[in-house]
C-alpha cells in the first residue's frame, strides 16, 4: 500500500518524526485545567506540595554568592559536587554503590531514558515492557526502533514468571532481549512493588539472559508505609542496570533535575551523547538541587510529602471501598500516586471517561499504558492533583456511573 500524498511540510519529515504522536494521556490531564472539573488524572504533582521559600529564598542567596556561575554553561556530566553528593546518598538511602564517574545528572527522568536508548538501543532491538507501564519509557524505546515485547503484570507488578516464559520463547526463536524497562518501586500506572522474591528472579534473568535493564524511579521517596523497597540498580552486580533517579516528584518538575546511575563507561558515553541534545544540565537547577539537598530541606520535605500524599491516598482508598462496587477490583498503592482499577464484565473504560467528563470527573482510560492495544476495561486514577476534599465526590460520581453500566448490561 502506498502512503498517502503528505502535504506542506509534513512530506519533508524524518521517518522518525512522522511516527510521533502526542500522548492521549498528556492531552486528557490538560483537561485538569477547566473550570470545576475534578481531575483524577494527572500524574503530575501538587503544586501546594512544592518547596517556594525555600526556592525563593535559595534563588536569591545563588544570584548573590555564584553570580556568572549559576547562569553559565557548565560540564556535560554535571557539577563534581552534587555528584559526588548525590553518588553518597544513593548509597546510604538507596544502597546503590556507585562513584561520580558513574553518575549523570541530567535534566529530569525522561532525558535520562532518552539518553540510555540513545547509547544502547538499536533498531530492531527487543525490549521488554510492563503490560501496562508508562508510556514516556515506551516513547523512548520506539522513537530508537525497538521491537516491544509485552510482559503480563499482576498485582505485584511485572510477573517474573511470564517474563521467564517470554524470554524462553524469544531464546528458541534465536531472538536476543536488548533491554526490559522496570518500574520496581510505586509503578506508574500500577501503584504496586515488585516483592523481593521477583527482584531477585528478575536480576537473575537479566543475567541468564544478559540483558540491561533500565530502572526508572520517581516515587520511591513517596512511601506511606514504612521505609520502600530498595532498588533493583542496589542488587546489581553487573553493571547492567541502569538506574533514573527523578526529583521531579520530591523537589519539582520545573527544576528538570534527574541522575542516571550506570557502568561508568557507559555513563561517559551518555556524557558524550548529550552534548548533541543539551549541552550540559543548567546550572542554576543544578545549584538549587545541591543546596536542597545539602541543607537537609530534601530531607523535611520528603517527611511533609509522605504525610501530603498519603492523606489523598487514604482518602480516594476510602473513597473507592464506599462507592465502587466489589466487582471491581482496584490496587492498594503504598506509595507514588495512582491506583490503577480493573471494571468488570469487559466494561468500557473509554465510554465511562465520556460520561463522567460531562459530570466534570476526569481519569485515564488505562489502555492508554498498554502497548498491545488491550486494558479496555481498565483506569489509572491519582489522588496527587485534586484538592483532598473533592476526591470522595469525584470517586463516587464514578462508583455511580460503573454500577448503572453494569445494571443496563444485565438488563440488555
Ligand atoms: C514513571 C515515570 N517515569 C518518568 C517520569 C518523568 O519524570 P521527569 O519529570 O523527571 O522527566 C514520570 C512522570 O510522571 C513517571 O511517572
Amino acid at each position: 500500500m502506498t502512503r498517502k500524498k503528505e502535504q506542506g511540510i509534513a512530506r519533508h519529515f524524518a521517518a522518525r518524526a512522522r511516527g510521533l504522536e502526542a500522548s492521549t494521556i498528556r492531552e486528557i490531564c490538560r483537561l485538569a485545567g477547566i473550570p470545576g472539573l475534578v481531575s483524577l488524572a494527572g500524574g503530575w504533582p501538587n503544586p501546594d506540595a512544592f518547596p517556594f521559600d525555600f526556592t525563593a529564598e535559595a534563588i536569591g542567596r545563588l544570584m548573590a554568592e555564584r553570580r556568572g556561575e549559576a547562569l553559565q554553561y557548565g560540564m556535560s556530566e554535571g557539577l563534581a559536587a552534587l555528584r559526588e553528593w548525590l553518588a553518597g546518598w544513593l548509597g546510604q538511602k538507596e544502597g546503590i554503590a556507585t562513584t561520580p564517574d558513574g553518575l549523570v545528572v541530567v535534566a529530569g527522568a525522561q532525558m535520562g531514558m532518552e539518553l540510555t536508548c540513545r547509547t544502547f538501543v538499536e533498531k530492531g532491538d527487543v525490549c521488554l515492557v510492563d503490560l501496562p507501564t508508562y508510556f514516556g519509557g515506551v516513547g523512548s524505546l520506539q522513537f530508537y526502533g525497538a521491537e516491544l515485547v509485552g510482559v503480563p503484570t499482576d498485582g505485584e507488578g511485572t510477573d517474573v514468571d511470564a517474563m521467564a516464559a517470554i524470554l524462553a520463547r524469544l531464546a528458541r526463536r534465536r531472538r536476543r532481549v536488548k533491554l526490559a524497562y522496570v518500574q520496581s518501586i510505586h509503578h506508574n500506572p500500577l501503584g504496586v512493588n515488585l516483592s523481593p522474591a521477583r527482584r531477585r528472579a528478575l536480576m537473575a534473568l537479566a543475567g541468564k539472559y544478559d540483558f540491561l535493564v533500565m530502572e526508572d524511579c520517581p516515587y520511591r521517596d513517596l512511601c506511606y508505609a514504612g521505609e520502600p523497597e530498595l532498588p533493583l540498580k542496589s542488587m546489581d552486580g553487573a553493571g547492567r542496570v541502569v538506574y533514573v533517579k527523578s526529583f521531579a516528584k520530591i523537589f519539582s518538575p520545573g527544576i528538570r533535575m534527574a541522575a542516571v546511575v550506570a557502568d561508568p563507561e557507559a555513563a561517559g558515553k551518555m556524557v558524550v551523547a548529550r552534548q548533541f541534545v543539551d549541552c550540559c544540565p543548567s546550572n542554576l537547577s543544578q545549584f538549587l538541587l545541591l543546596e536542597f539537598c545539602r541543607s537537609g530541606a530534601m530531607e523535611r520535605h520528603i517527611d511533609e510529602m509522605r504525610r501530603f500524599y498519603a492523606r489523598r491516598r487514604d482518602r480516594m482508598l476510602a473513597a473507592l471501598d464506599a462507592h465502587f462496587p466489589p466487582e471491581v477490583r482496584w490496587t492498594r498503592p503504598t506509595g507514588g500516586f495512582f491506583v490503577f482499577a480493573h471494571l468488570p464484565g469487559g466494561m468500557d473504560a473509554a465510554a465511562l471517561f465520556q460520561e463522567a467528563m460531562a459530570e466534570k470527573v476526569a481519569f485515564v482510560p488505562g489502555r492508554q499504558f498498554y502497548i498491545d492495544g488491550s486494558g479496555a476495561s481498565t483506569l489509572r486514577l491519582s489522588f496527587a492533583q485534586a484538592p483532598e476534599d473533592k476526591i470522595d465526590g469525584a470517586v463516587e460520581v464514578l462508583g455511580r456511573l460503573i454500577r448503572k453500566r453494569m445494571g443496563s448490561k444485565r438488563g440488555s
